[in-house]
């Protein structure tokens, strides 16, 4: 069984520090890509993924390709920017059109789960979480929440731009456990 997590923020701070927490509290093999410091470059739209099964563009892109293949569960961490996903992530889900082209069942029927960190207690964090969701959909990963009472869609944290303040969020990891119970129950039972 095999987890990969990818962080979305450009840096190398809460988002970081919250996904390698999450990580390391799952009892099977993990793998992240940070965004931070990679070479990531926006769809082109070129359509020659669908001609060669493959994108054009070489960049950073090559190591997510490879391991969103080869996991079992999918966890996109994301910071909020500007009320949803970072741009980093944006580019991500784009660039799956690449793997689609190949075969539309590569991603399907994976788990998936969600988190975001915004710097304001309500700062768009739900709707991070609705754009990792709808891309979940899209590609057939099954997403996974931690149920009501506070991870209804997956693990939500306030920052507040710092990582000493997010260590402080006991209601944002309270939301991450229970999104990552739900999560190894779901790898468990259905992979
Ligand atoms: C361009 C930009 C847009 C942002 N927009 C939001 C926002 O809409 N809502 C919010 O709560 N925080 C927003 N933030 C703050 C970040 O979500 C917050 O600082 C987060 O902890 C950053 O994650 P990181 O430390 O992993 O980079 C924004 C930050 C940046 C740089």
């Amino acid at each position: 069984m095999k987890v990969f997590g990818i962080c979305a923020s450009p840096r190398k701070s809460t988002t970081e520090y919250i996904l390698t927490q999450a990580l390391k509290k799952l009892n099977c093999e993990t793998e992240m890509f940070t965004c931070n410091g990679k070479d990531l470059k926006p769809c082109l739209h070129c359509d020659y993924c669908l001609e060669n099964k493959k994108c054009i563009i070489q960049d950073d892109m090559g190591e997510v390709y490879e391991n969103l293949q080869s996991a079992d569960g999918i966890i996109l961490a994301t910071p909020v920017q500007s009320g949803s996903v970072s741009a980093n992530l944006s580019i991500i889900m784009d660039r799956t059109r690449a793997l689609e082209a190949i075969d539309y069942n590569l991603l399907r029927g994976k788990i998936g789960m969600s988190i975001a960190v915004g710097g304001d207690r309500t700062g768009g964090q739900d709707f991070a979480h609705l754009a990792n969701i709808t891309y979940f959909m899209i590609h057939g990963i099954i997403p996974v929440s931690g149920g009501p009472f506070g991870s209804n869609l997956g693990a939500s944290f306030w920052s507040q731009d710092s990582i000493e303040e997010i260590k402080k969020d006991d209601y944002g990891m309270e939301s991450l456990n229970r999104t990552l119970v739900e999560f190894e129950n779901f790898l468990n039972k259905y992979i």
